[in-house]
């Protein structure tokens, strides 16, 4: 067992730390030099067990866009699910309540029929959406990647060579991890070849205007063309590389993909599930993006914390795809179709994205401010997700000052912290709070990180 990490007047958490690392196998957590245990959360902040109180720098893990337990939505989720406060508090002899059934496998319900046509109105009422004919749900993002290659795989059996974008993060399980990563990584599955993901050009956000080539990108999908003809069957990609390191491409890189997809009848499939609700300032990446994906692959931020998960696109390309090849325990379930339909309330009647706009301003600003403490070299990022990298400082990697600054955020200034997830790619730290936060709490949580780093950096 690896022993777990233990903090200093945290006697909860710490029992919680120990409890888990030794009845859970460590794999089933990524590393983090906090391993910070919740005990509450609302809006921007996490609560732990003793009271202390961190600003929440990762939306989950970019879940909660809304902002954790926001009231409304919850009202709004209770009602879809047809939960009245008298139904815990009392009720009838009979121990039961008339409520929506909690799994309807191999059934239907009018909840789920609403979902899909509430998510494929809204998908297609934004640019770029107007091949989001069908929704095929699954429960994680992963699942909605796998699916939507078996249905690209399927249209054609002697077109089996799948294009992905290197570095990109699409998902550990079956086909989402063949896809994930470079072909330098072990077991890689004979069908995927992997193109080049403009990195260098997009690695600081001062890089922002510089004229972009995408010839030589294209040179690179011309090359698999020549070798493999008509086997290429599909190409995945991210808006921007999330797990990958935060690296957020021209427009112009991904229009050339569309445009030679479209050339070579090459299924376009882009992978939202990070991306989508609000995240890039738009409601979908393809919008900011200017691009229309065969298939849009949506997770995480779509129920705000419900699992749920979704691949949407062309009718014909779900319909390669016979009964019950897709299904699964929780697809559609009805928690999910409430999550959703609660989610998309709240986009539709609030202004996230105009709170999105303003936020950016002032996150841009506050991270661009941290190159000063010498901890940080680079930051990258869009609307509300960001990526901060970090230097090597004195005798440390940059790795490990990721990891300092990660266990000092969250220890803070005793009373307030933050919460940050451990790095990506080794030395990027994800910045993606809620697009509810208050503009009084983005300014503070910014102050409160720049404090905190520059107290860092006096002691490395
Ligand atoms: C872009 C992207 N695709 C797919 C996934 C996989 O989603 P899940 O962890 O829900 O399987 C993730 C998760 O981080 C992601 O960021």
């Amino acid at each position: 067992m690896i022993q777990p990490i233990q903090f200093t007047g945290e006697d909860r958490s710490n029992a919680t730390r120990q409890t888990l690392a030794e009845k859970e196998p460590v794999a089933l957590r990524t590393f983090t030099p906090s391993q910070a245990v919740l005990a509450k959360s609302a809006g921007a902040f996490h609560f732990t067990p003793e009271g202390r109180r961190l600003y929440d720098f990762s939306s989950g893990v970019l879940v909660a866009n809304l902002g954790h337990n926001p009231r409304r939505w919850m009202q709004r989720f209770c009602g879809y699910m047809g939960w009245k406060p008298e139904h815990v508090a009392g009720g009838d002899a009979s121990g039961y309540f008339e409520a929506i059934t909690l799994s309807a496998y191999n059934a239907m319900t009018e909840l789920e029929s609403n979902a899909v046509e509430r998510l494929l109105r809204n998908l297609q009422a934004s640019p770029g959406g107007s091949r989001c004919e069908q929704v095929m749900w699954a429960a994680s993002g992963s699942e909605a990647i796998q699916k939507a290659l078996w249905a690209c795989l399927h249209r054609d059996e002697d077109r089996d060579m799948i294009v992905a974008t290197r570095h990109g993060f699409h998902g550990k399980k079956g086909l989402a991890g063949a896809v994930t990563g470079c072909e330098t990584d072990s077991d890689r599955d004979p069908r995927v070849r992997f193109i080049s993901f403009p990195m260098q050009e997009c690695d600081d956000l001062s890089k922002g205007n510089d004229p972009f080539d995408p010839a030589p990108y294209r040179a690179e999908l011309d090359a698999l063309l020549r070798e493999y003809g008509s086997r290429m069957n599909c190409l995945i990609t991210e808006p921007y590389l999330g797990g990958g390191g935060s690296y957020h491409p021209p427009a112009a890189y991904h229009q050339m993909l569309q445009d030679w997809c479209r050339a070579n009848d090459v299924v376009f499939i882009l992978d939202e599930v990070q991306a989508n609700f609000g995240r890039t300032g738009k409601m979908y990446a393809f919008e900011k993006y200017g691009i229309e994906p065969d298939i849009v692959c949506l997770g995480k931020g779509l129920g705000n914390g419900v699992p749920v998960s979704a691949a949407v696109g062309r009718a014909d390309l779900m319909a390669t795809l016979k009964y019950g090849e897709a299904s699964d325990t929780w697809s559609a379930n009805p928690l999910a179709c409430a999550g959703v339909l609660a989610t998309l309330d709240e986009f539709e009647s609030e202004n996230i994205i105009g709170q999105t706009a303003r936020l950016n301003e002032l996150f841009v600003n506050g991270l661009m401010r941290l190159k000063e403490t010498g901890l940080i070299s680079k930051v990258r990022g869009e609307g509300m997700v960001f990526g901060i990298e970090c230097a090597d400082v004195g005798g440390l990697s940059s790795h490990d000052v990721a990891n300092r600054i990660v266990e000092a955020c969250y220890l803070g200034n005793g009373d307030t912290g933050i919460h940050l997830l451990g790095p990506l790619a080794g030395n990027v730290i994800r910045v993606s709070p809620p697009m509810t936060m208050t503009q009084r709490e983005a300014t503070d949580s910014l102050n409160l990180l720049q404090s905190l780093l520059g107290d860092l950096a006096q002691k490395l």
